[in-house]
């Protein structure tokens, strides 16, 4: 999709990081917005900072109730009447030992991160094949998509999902001889709210990992030094659909760690741990 003035952008996890800066740069380009996320002040937020003149309509909205979801698809359609690019962005984090790693966390994790996707996939995706127009799915995975270092399994369990799903999803749409294209946006550590998600998570999965700290610094500092910013990463996505890129990966750097763990696959050798993280 190379023109995208006019046309319409909804993003979830709008309310900051990536989905804010995604928003102000989509809004630069004369798209209309659909804004979604759970944080209504946030979202707020991203709208002041809007270009005057941006046409847009927020949405409270957990990604992970379907429900939720689909009230995104019917408020777009109704305001706007289409969908040209869809971004399946909001997600959370947490760190840890496997064997530690709470039931709540594995639920809320892959509620968010991968049903999210799922949720925004079966609730617009039949909508803009019916609508008959070029449009374009963009999945918020993660170089942790790609990888798989220590520390952080249910978050690689979540994005290796979003990953896979994509790949499929690709496929599926090009069998289908569908106008509608899919990336994969594959970012390393970028400073953003991420490193904090405990502020979203829901009362209901309360049970944290009590080995979570033994990771979590060494997680948050990595994100903190991460040298591109939001804005980067947002520019750099909007060039990859523009350019009709699957695999959107921001830091080419990673690229070496992705390949020794596919040569490592390929040469059934153990895994290695490429990006040395040892918290101890
Ligand atoms: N920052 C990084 O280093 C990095 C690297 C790779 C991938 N990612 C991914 O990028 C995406 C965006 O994260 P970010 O880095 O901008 O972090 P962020 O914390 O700044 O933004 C995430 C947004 O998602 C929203 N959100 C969380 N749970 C939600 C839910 N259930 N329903 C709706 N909205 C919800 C939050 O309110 C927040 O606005 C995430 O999927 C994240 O996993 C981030």
């Amino acid at each position: 999709m190379q023109n995208l003035a006019g046309k319409v952008a909804v993003i979830t996890g709008a309310a900051s990081g990536f989905g804010r800066e995604l928003a102000v740069q989509c809004a630069g380009a004369g798209m209309k917005l659909a804004l979604a996320d759970r944080d209504r002040d946030g979202l707020g937020a991203t709208l002041a900072l809007l270009p005057e003149g941006t046409e847009a309509i927020t949405h409270i909205c957990d990604v992970s109730k379907p429900c939720d979801v689909d009230n995104l698809a019917e408020a777009t359609y109704a305001r706007f009447g289409a969908a040209h690019l869809l971004f399946n962005n909001a997600g959370v984090a947490v760190s840890g030992p496997t064997w530690t790693t709470t039931l709540d966390e594995w639920k809320w994790v892959l509620d968010v991160n991968l049903m999210g996707v799922v949720h925004g996939v079966r609730s617009f995706v039949p909508r803009m094949l019916a609508q008959g127009q070029p449009a374009h799915v963009v999945n918020t995975a993660s170089a942790a998509g790609l990888v798989s270092p220590p520390g952080s399994s249910v978050y690689c369990v979540s994005k290796h999902g979003v990953v896979t799903l994509s790949e499929c999803l690709h496929h599926e749409l090009q069998l289908e001889g569908a106008q509608i294209g899919v990336s994969v946006l594959c970012p390393a550590f970028v400073p953003t709210g991420i490193g904090h998600s405990e502020r979203n998570r829901p009362a209901e999965f309360a049970d944290a990992n009590p080995q979570g700290e033994i990771y979590a610094e060494a997680m948050r500092k990595a994100i903190a030094a991460g040298k591109l910013t939001a804005a980067d990463v947002a520019r750099i996505t909007l060039e990859g659909v523009q350019a009709g890129r699957f695999y959107i990966i921001t830091h080419p750097t990673i690229k070496k760690a992705i390949e020794i763990r596919m040569q490592d696959i390929l040469e059934e050798r153990s895994p290695t741990n490429t990006l040395r993280v040892n918290p101890r």
